[in-house]
């Protein structure tokens, strides 16, 4: 089974992340392709960038550099749980992101984003940009979250949007699994 790692990306205590990240997690237990780890970016608590070296040359001096490497290896795909803060997207994702070059490469990424009148679209649309840099495939199909909050239940914290983002969720899925399998032809050496 390919390997999906969904990244919670929000990292502020308070957040709401992780009730998203579970939603989904849900659905792509449900959809059944992908073998899964949940990549919380609170818990992975990366400094700053501190390496020295370009991160293309893979010369890491921290230990914390050395782990993150070993995990964004095993990946063969990845959705990002993504808010938007002021339009763009959370620094801990592009902070996380720029530690790595080669790790990242020929995979694709899906989004599930969340906010209020826009989804969380502007961070999408941002981290995008940054992806492509790395030889990473954004996903077009996506599931975007409006209004998320509403779908909270403030008795239990659980969040459960409704059919049409779940159906959302099995149609990004289905894209994902198609380039997961196109892009590991694309990560053998080339002779
Ligand atoms: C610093 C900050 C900036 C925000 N900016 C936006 C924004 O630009 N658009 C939006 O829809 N919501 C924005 N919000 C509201 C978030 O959608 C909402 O707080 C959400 O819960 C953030 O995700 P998190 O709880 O996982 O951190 C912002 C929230 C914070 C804390």
């Amino acid at each position: 089974m390919p390997h999906l790692q969904i990244f919670i990306v929000s990292t502020r205590p308070s957040r709401k992340g992780p009730l998203v990240a579970a939603w989904f997690e849900g659905r792509a237990r449900q959809h059944g392709h992908f073998d899964i780890e949940i990549v919380d970016l609170a818990e992975v608590n990366l400094p700053l960038m501190d390496e020295p070296e370009h991160p293309r040359l893979q010369r890491y001096q921290h230990d914390h550099t050395k782990a993150w490497s070993a995990r964004i290896s095993k990946a063969d795909a990845f959705v990002f749980v993504t808010p938007e803060y002021n339009f763009s997207a959370p620094p801990p994702l592009s902070n996380a992101i720029d530690y790595l070059v080669h790790e990242w490469a020929y995979k694709p990424v899906g989004f599930v984003s969340y906010g209020g009148v826009s989804g969380g679209l502007r961070s999408v649309q941002m981290t995008k940009l940054l992806v492509t840099s790395l030889k990473m495939v954004p996903m077009y199909e996506a599931v975007a979250l409006p209004f998320f909050a509403n779908s909270i239940d403030p008795a239990t914290g659980v969040f459960s949007p409704g059919e049409v983002q779940a159906k959302a969720a099995v149609v990004m899925l289905d894209e994902l699994a198609r380039w997961t399998a196109a892009l590991a032809v694309l990560r053998t050496p080339v002779p």
